[in-house]
């Protein structure tokens, strides 16, 4: 048996309480990581490998978390396709949008060894942490990376570029995912060699499309990172935000969990999801705005549900926002550890 709580519940087994992680859990939420940015940019922080390894490792001694999460960007990938990149104060910005030449194929060329330095801090990663906590590898799925690399900066939630891309370029779409998925699986697969336990794919414009349309275009992508990944041993969570009624159509050839977002009440999520696959989620990360004693309300709500099912991994139900004061991640996390989950 793994001494890891969060394995364990990944295994099946039943722990005595939910294990928990958050998303963006080694960003600007917390005070030690803003007293790093002081010195250093986000890019430098990801790409030394000591220095890359410390940030992940932050949240284990800030909040108390069960898991790292590799710090890192879905980014990385159109990065790795040739496509020039810069994180601006404003956020990612491409230099230019895929979406304005005429054939992306022509300009996207995949070199895997771009990603090379990754791996350099998985390795810091491995060698610096707690034996009882498994590191998390990721990559964006990819119609979020696609929307990106079409847009070239996140200008509007809609990204009405590319939807109407998606619409006018069908077959060019298709190719784009093909390559996209292609070089992701190799990313996915030099993760879990070096050393990454549990792997988590991003979806985060999952609801920027009709869920018919997402299925056609990008479900076969999703399920072959899944089959990859799970070839391997590992399991694989995927966070499809935003599909609604769509998490009816989630088949275990998907994913070994779900990842809910705050939308859909998690108990509505257990009835609609096929019962062999396990749940993450979904507390809104914007609860953390609001006073310790309604938070610890609403948090009482999660009892019920997480008396009844271990197949359960505490997250948000998108990632922590830069502003929510520290105070109210830390507070969350304690409840979670000292809440009587009547199991
Ligand atoms: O969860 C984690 O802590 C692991 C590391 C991680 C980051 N980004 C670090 C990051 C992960 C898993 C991501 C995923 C990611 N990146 C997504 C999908 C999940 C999500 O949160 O929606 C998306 C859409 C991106 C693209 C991206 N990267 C945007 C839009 C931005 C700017 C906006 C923002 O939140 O700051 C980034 C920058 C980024 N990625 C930061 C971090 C910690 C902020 C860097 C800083 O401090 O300036």
């Amino acid at each position: 048996m793994s001494n890891s709580i969060l394995l364990q519940t990944l295994a099946g087994e039943k722990t005595e309480r939910p294990p928990f992680w958050f998303m963006r859990q080694a960003g600007r939420v917390l005070p030690s990581y803003m007293k790093l940015k002081e010195k250093h940019s986000f890019w430098e922080m990801m790409q030394k490998p000591e220095l890359g390894a410390d940030v992940t490792l932050l949240p284990i001694n800030d909040l108390g978390v069960d898991a790292a999460i590799l710090f890192s960007d879905i980014l990385v990938i159109p990065y790795a396709m040739g496509m020039g990149l810069e994180f601006t104060d404003r956020g990612p910005e491409f230099d230019v949008p895929l979406s304005e030449r005429a054939n992306p194929l022509e300009v996207l060329n995949p070199q895997p060894d771009k990603l090379q330095y990754i791996y350099e801090v998985i390795k810091q990663i491995m060698a610096k942490k707690p034996a009882h906590i498994p590191l998390i590898g990721f990559c964006g799925a990819p119609l979020t990376v696609l929307s990106y690399m079409l847009e070239g900066i996140g200008r509007s939630k809609d990204f009405p570029v590319t939807t109407t891309y998606l619409y006018q370029n069908k077959g060019m779409v298709k190719k784009i995912v093909e390559a996209i998925t292609e070089l992701s699986i190799i990313y996915a697969k030099e993760q879990v060699k070096n050393g990454i336990k549990v792997f988590q794919l991003f979806e985060t414009h999952g609801g920027l499309i009709p869920w018919d349309l997402y299925q056609e275009l990008f479900i076969p992508a999703v399920k072959k990172i899944a089959q990859a990944v799970r070839e391997t041993g590992t399991p694989f969570i995927y966070f499809p935000k935003g599909i609604g009624a769509g998490i009816q159509d989630i088949t275990p050839d998907m994913c070994d969990f779900l990842s809910i977002d705050w939308q859909t009440p998690m108990e509505t999520a257990r009835k609609w999801v096929d019962s062999s696959i396990g749940l993450q989620g979904n507390i809104d990360p914007r609860l953390l705005y609001a006073d310790q004693k309604t938070i610890q309300n609403k948090l009482n709500q999660y009892i019920d549900f997480g008396s009844k099912n271990h197949d359960w991994i505490i997250n948000l139900g998108h990632g922590f926002l830069p502003d929510i004061p520290y105070e109210n991640a830390k507070f969350l996390a304690d409840w979670i550890k000292v809440a009587d989950w009547k199991r």
